[in-house]
């Protein structure tokens, strides 16, 4: 058997991370072996990994540089959410591409999404333009460190995700209830199909690309377990839920006007999904998905693992 090779997982205390990192321990060809990268290896998230844990930040160069000696792959991941700074998420992006230039990674993941102003200039009167230069700034942020990537020379395969279905319990997206009593389940997405997937399967997926190496060194990889209607969800929900959940779709104006942090961001993220469905579904094909990860999750088969979980309001 040959040694197993050493991946650094940023964002291992995480969401997509967190999947990486038990994918690559319950994968019995044992080609790979965990190397988690967190703020803080002390705390209780970390230690439960169960894995070696190495010290860095994304905001320090020289940390990510000594954490990255000797591996063979990284995966890495920005967290807008925690400071909700493109900016930042882009030079967390360029710290990245650096050390792993300096360390001679030889196969970097790098969770992205679309840059949008490709699709729709910024200024274009389309949708409100926000922090000055973003239709959507945890995206375009992500989009544009694409370009970080493939100019630092290190072999990189660029993941665009998709939507968490987690955000259903983590992101205050659950179904809730009606003036009826009845449960409603709100996404502005009209008629259109929102690709999704189980946020444990993107670390899965990024194993199917470790493992396929070359064959996704300088492409970019879309993954999703399914690509399904707000219609769609709500009837998985029923099924789920033992009750009827009715789906309604919100005019992108009004999700704006919500008022939590990132409900701009967000407004603008569903209105390029819908408006542009087949380039964002058509990028993210589920026969691929499936292939780098044969046991990808369809909806309802993560509603039957998680469906309780959700905090139905
Ligand atoms: N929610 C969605 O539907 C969705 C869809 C597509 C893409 N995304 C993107 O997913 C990203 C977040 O990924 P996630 O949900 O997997 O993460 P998460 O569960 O929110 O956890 C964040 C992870 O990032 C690590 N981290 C944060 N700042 C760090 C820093 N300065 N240095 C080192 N590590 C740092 C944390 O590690 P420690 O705390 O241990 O240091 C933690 O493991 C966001 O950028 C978001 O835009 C989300």
């Amino acid at each position: 058997m040959n040694t197993p090779k050493n991946i650094a997982v940023i964002g291992a205390t995480g969401a997509q991370g967190g999947g990486l990192v038990r994918a690559i321990q319950s994968d019995p060809s044992r080609a790979f072996k965990v190397r988690a990268i967190t703020r803080n290896p002390a705390s209780e998230q970390a230690r439960a990994l169960g894995v070696e844990t190495v010290q860095a930040n994304l905001d320090d160069v020289a940390s990510l540089r000594e954490a990255f000696d000797g591996v063979h792959g990284v995966f890495g991941v920005t967290a807008f959410w925690e400071h909700f700074s493109p900016e930042r998420e882009r030079a967390q992006a360029q710290a990245m591409a650096t050390a792993a230039a300096a360390a001679g990674v030889e196969h970097f993941i790098w969770s992205t999404l679309e840059d949008t102003r490709r699709w729709l200039p910024v200024g274009s009167g389309y949708m409100p333009t926000l922090m000055h230069k973003y239709n959507v700034p945890h995206m375009d942020a992500k989009g544009e460190a694409d370009e970080v990537f493939a100019a630092s020379g290190v072999p990189t395969t660029a993941l665009r995700t998709s939507f968490f279905w987690d955000n259903l319990i983590h992101f205050g997206m659950a179904p809730r209830r009606g003036a009826d009593g009845g449960l409603v389940f709100s996404l502005p997405m009209g008629t259109k199909k929102l690709p999704g997937i189980a946020a444990v399967d993107i670390g899965h997926c990024a194993l199917g690309v470790f493992k396929g190496g070359d064959a996704y060194i300088g492409k970019t990889v879309g993954i999703a377990g399914e690509h399904l209607t707000g219609d769609d969800m709500a009837a998985a929900l029923s099924r789920a839920l033992g009750e009827p959940v009715r789906y309604e779709s919100i005019p992108f104006e009004v999700y704006r006007g919500l008022g939590f942090p990132g409900a701009e961001d967000l407004a603008n993220m569903f209105q390029f999904k819908h408006d542009f469905e087949s380039d964002f579904c058509g990028s993210r094909p589920i026969a691929l998905s499936r292939q780098l990860h044969a046991g990808l999750q369809t909806f309802d088969q993560w509603l039957a693992r998680h469906g309780s979980a959700l905090p139905l309001g």
